[in-house]
């Protein structure tokens, strides 16, 4: 399993050469991906050497490597995680059985669009973010877009590689749709809303990795559980990649945070934007934003599909092996929000049904870990203010709440109220017009730009000034 050959032509631990037929459609696949990520991919920097990680194993004593590298060069590979001996399904209806080594007929549309729906986030991400380079505040943080940015390639390349080598040719053709839907293209958008956004600024990239990536990272622990084997250790290992990203979100974040905190103290002012900062009630609305999209992605409170592809064992929940219930989820109830003209109230249903509901509230546990953190920063600067997370039903466009209008507070609010505070809840164009002036691309080594304070380590052990993109 540990001896990968990093210079075939696709680096992989699951013996592509063992499987010519594969290989070959994997090799065709390849100069679309590439040509993909020349025309999509960032917009600047391409052929500059960038400190890059990149997987070369999966094993427990290091599976990455750290070089510079231009990114049209980057070895995208293949990497599943060890298989678990005896591994068994978790949960559902097949509970106690065998993992499955293939794709069972009943089940293969199902888990094909599973496939499809995450494997279209991974380019889609690279293509709002295209941009960016441009304007990175440091060599730091630029390194650290593109380390995203080709790993979620190579989140990819694990999806079509399973596209290819489990879904005949149907998966060869969603392989293909992969690079034809684009990000914000009005005839062939992208599956999911929050992926037709574009990613602007870097403050709007450092909230899109803190609460849109860690969307992903939900999904991927919840595939991680499938009885689908292969599915599973894929997502075992994109998660470590993962971990990463999330990251550099949180520290972004934190580090803009700082930077505001610092400026309100040196000035003895709540509006730092004569300083050159980002004031904290900004902040705040770009949370309220990031967070509300995010929450959309985990669908409508109850959800036939999700019950069903629990049931069948495809898609688990977060941490499904730690939960001690009967992993059946048929006679268990939980609350879960309903708003109606009358207020937002909330219905029993079975734990089955709620299972998009269930996952919303872990990750939102989640992101409360990262505004503690932020909000101790604020209280170490002697700064009142706090961040919080919006209410639930704020500014949603899925599910119960859709179509109403609840206030960060959790009160629903009549058009006019709402109207007369949306600029106060969410960015408004100055407040978008005044970040992005902010942006000025700085590329000397440990300089940062003035909204931002510096990143309390580098990368892999070097410094922080360290040359991590040489320009
Ligand atoms: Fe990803
Ligand atoms: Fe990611």
């Amino acid at each position: 399993m540990s001896s990968v050959d990093i210079e075939a032509k696709i680096p992989n631990n699951v013996d592509l050469v063992g499987d010519r037929r594969l290989q070959r459609a994997l090799e065709s696949w390849q100069p679309k991906f590439i040509r993909w990520w020349e025309e999509l991919g960032p917009a600047a920097y391409q052929r500059n050497p960038v400190y890059l990680r990149t997987a070369v194993d999966v094993g427990r004593d290091g599976w990455a490597n750290f070089d510079h590298v231009a990114m049209p060069d980057y070895r995208w590979g293949i990497f599943l995680s060890d298989p678990e001996p005896d591994r068994r399904i978790a949960f559902g209806d097949h509970r106690g059985e065998d993992v499955w080594q293939e794709v069972p007929g009943e089940h293969r549309a199902a888990l094909r669009r599973l496939l499809v729906v995450q494997g279209d986030t991974e380019p889609a991400s690279v293509e709002q973010q295209r941009r960016l380079s441009l304007t990175a505040p440091s060599l730091f943080d630029m390194r650290n877009l593109f380390q995203v940015n080709v790993e979620e390639g190579r989140h990819l390349w694990a999806m079509v590689y399973l596209l290819h080598r489990y879904f005949g040719r149907d998966g060869r053709d969603e392989a293909d749709a992969l690079l034809e839907r684009h990000s914000g293209d009005e005839d062939n958008p992208r599956i999911l809303g929050a992926f037709n956004e574009e990613t602007p600024d870097w403050l709007s990239f450092f909230m899109f990795t803190y609460f849109t990536d860690r969307d992903g990272k939900f999904q991927l622990a919840s595939l991680r559980e499938s009885a689908f084997d292969p599915l599973s250790r894929t997502c075992d290992f994109m998660l470590k990649e993962e971990a990463h990203h999330m990251f550099v979100g949180a520290s972004g974040v934190g580090r803009v945070v700082q930077r505001t905190a610092q400026l309100m103290r040196e000035h003895d002012t709540d509006d730092v934007s004569p300083h050159g900062g980002i004031n904290l009630d900004v902040l705040q609305k770009y949370v309220n934003f990031h967070y509300s999209v995010s929450l959309d992605l985990f669908g409508a409170e109850t959800s036939t599909n999700a019950a069903n592809y629990f049931a069948a064992g495809l898609k688990g929940r977060f941490q499904e092996e730690r939960r001690e219930d009967d992993h059946l989820l048929k006679d268990d109830h939980r609350l879960v929000p309903e708003c109606t003209d009358a207020g937002i109230d909330a219905r029993e249903v079975t734990q089955l049904a709620a299972l998009n509901e269930t996952l919303r509230e872990d990750y939102a546990d989640d992101c409360r870990k990262g505004l503690d953190r932020w909000n101790r920063t604020l209280a170490e600067h002697g700064v009142e203010g706090r961040l919080t997370l919006p209410h639930v039903g704020f500014h949603r466009n899925v599910g119960t709440f859709a179509g109403s209008r609840v206030s960060p507070d959790g009160r629903l609010v009549s058009d006019e109220e709402w109207a007369a505070n949306a600029d106060a809840w969410l960015p408004s164009p100055a407040d978008r017009d005044h970040v992005e002036a902010l942006m000025v691309g700085v590329t000397e080594p440990g300089r940062m730009a003035g909204w931002v304070a510096p990143p309390s380590a580098g990368i892999h052990q070097k410094p922080v000034d360290y040359e991590y993109v040489l320009v």
